[in-house]
């Protein structure tokens, strides 16, 4: 199998995590209905995030947090919900590629839910 290496190998990571997510039952309404997520816009951020990620390219400039409150503000982004994100994530990158990045994408990506689980949490009770 293939290490995760390149823009290329992100954009295809990315493409293939949010080609299930919404289709899936138990988080793609919050793509699909609550946020309506414009393709278009969000695939590149999303490529950006994980590439700076990963590879410390700076590219991404934005607050991954913030663009969370307003759609846990319609619809409570629960512990199950992320238990679902990273479930798929996960598979997405098992699917696709091994090694020291591989590993880390799927590390990097549980703090992060955990963090952003605790501050939805917390978020809805203020
Ligand atoms: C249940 C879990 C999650 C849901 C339902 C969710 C949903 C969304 C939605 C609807 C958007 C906005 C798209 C738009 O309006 O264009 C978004 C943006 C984003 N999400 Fe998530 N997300 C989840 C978890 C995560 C996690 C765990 C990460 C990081 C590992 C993440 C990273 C991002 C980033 C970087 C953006 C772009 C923010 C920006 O505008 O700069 N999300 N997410």
């Amino acid at each position: 199998m293939k290490k995760l290496e390149s823009r290329e190998d992100v954009e295809l990571l990315v493409n293939s995590f949010y080609d299930k997510v919404v289709k899936d039952g138990e988080i793609g309404f919050f793509f699909n209905e609550v946020a309506k997520v414009d393709w278009d816009k969000h695939l590149p951020k999303m490529y950006a995030f994980w590439e700076s990620v990963l590879f410390g390219q700076m590219s991404y400039k934005g607050n991954p947090m913030r663009a969370h409150f307003p759609i846990n503000e319609i619809q409570a982004m629960e512990q199950k919900h992320f238990d679902r994100w990273l479930k798929l994530w996960t598979a997405t990158v098992d699917e696709h590629f091994t090694g020291e990045n591989a590993d880390q994408a799927i590390y990097k990506a549980e703090n992060i839910a955990k963090l952003m689980a605790f501050k939805m949490d917390l978020a809805r009770r203020l």
